[in-house]
């Protein structure tokens, strides 16, 4: 065999056993990783458009699915993790998310046809609920989940999908999560830490989120990923918000739409009162009422004093025409 050939193989199996162990290292050490990038938002970001750019990162996740023998053999090298990663909001951070009562728990693995054995019908058993794939006792809550509860259709299995889109009916009830909102996402998130926080967490729904033994499936790290996406999208609406915060506006058949700025429009409190600009959002050819900072340096680039325009010239706003453009107020016929 030509020599190169050789090297080229020898190197491809080095790279893709270096990738195998990074991605072990990033597993057993997701906890310390997600304080760090939590407390690094650039961080953050670069490691999400590294799993965006690089497929492959997903794909070599689940090996030890698998593989499960290499992750024994990893074991002689490294340290065996603390504790086993459960909760929803581990990889990537979405908010930091730390379950008070899964960490050492003992833990145990459901079917779907055992976990429907918890529907509060039997009264010696549960209920139990499963949502994101982590299954609860909610026995403490049988008011809510037992037979004749509000919500007893949550009992016995995993309605992930439900609890975010309100659709109790069959069809509703199940664990796919995919193709939700932001909002939905974050629900998702909220639902996982109120359980984790109020009930008792007892084990893990083999199925979409986790295999039989009890590993993420490719599907978990999927959610992992929306539901920190859904977070950094609302984290820079909040960014976008506190630069641009949004006019308040009345109608009135008579004057047309009333748009005008103040030191609490939109929710945001702050120092300045800003005038009213149509702000458009890339790629889209909608826009929203902004109050737009008219004084002083321009918000991205604060040491350059000698700019008094604020952030008039952000290339996203326009003039509302027939309006003052130096006046915290304006009437207009809204698109
Ligand atoms: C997506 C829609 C909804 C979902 C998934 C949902 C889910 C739940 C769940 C799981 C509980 C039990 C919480 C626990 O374990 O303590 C609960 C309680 C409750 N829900 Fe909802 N809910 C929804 C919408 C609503 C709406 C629209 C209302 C009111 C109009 C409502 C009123 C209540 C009340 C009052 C309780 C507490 C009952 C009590 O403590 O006795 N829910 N909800």
């Amino acid at each position: 065999m030509n020599t190169y050939v050789k090297i080229f193989m020898v190197a491809s199996v080095c790279v893709a056993l270096a990738g195998v162990v990074i991605q072990e290292v990033i597993e057993r050490h997701k906890a310390e990783i997600t304080k760090i990038l939590n407390e690094n938002p650039s961080l953050k970001v670069a490691s999400q458009t590294a799993h965006e750019l690089f497929p492959v990162f997903k794909f070599l996740r689940p090996v030890f699915t698998y593989f499960p023998s290499l992750r024994k053999v990893l074991s002689f090298l490294l340290p065996p993790p603390e504790s086993t990663p459960t909760t929803a909001s581990t990889l990537p951070p979405a908010t930091p998310a730390t379950p008070t009562n899964t960490k050492k728990a003992k833990e145990r693995l459901f079917t779907p046809q055992q976990l429907k054995a918890y529907d509060g019908k039997d009264a010696s058993k549960g209920p139990y609920l499963a949502i994101l794939g982590r299954v609860y006792n909610v026995r403490k809550g049988k008011k809510h989940y037992g037979p004749g509860g509000g919500y007893e259709f949550f009992s016995g299995r995993d309605a992930s999908r439900a609890y975010v889109s309100g659709d109790f009916t069959e069809a509703g009830l199940i664990d796919d999560v995919s193709g939700l909102s932001s909002t939905d996402y974050i629900g998702l998130d909220e639902w996982v830490k109120f359980y984790d926080t109020d009930y008792k967490y007892v084990g893990k729904l083999i199925g979409r989120y986790y295999d039989e033994n009890g590993e993420p499936t490719l599907y978990y790290y999927d959610t992992q990923r929306w539901i920190s996406q859904a977070f950094t999208e609302k984290e820079n609406d909040n960014q976008e918000k506190k630069m641009f915060p949004p006019c308040n506006s009345e109608w009135n058949p008579e004057t047309g739409s009333r748009l005008w700025c103040t030191k609490r429009s939109g929710g945001i409190e702050r120092d300045w009162v800003g005038v009213p600009r149509k702000l458009f959002m890339p790629g889209q050819s909608k826009s929203r009422c902004a109050c737009v900072k008219n004084f002083g340096a321009p918000s991205h680039d604060p040491k350059r004093i000698n700019h008094d325009r604020g952030d008039l010239d952000h290339p996203n706003l326009q003039e509302y025409p027939k309006c003052e453009p130096d006046q915290p107020e304006c009437y207009v016929k809204l698109d």
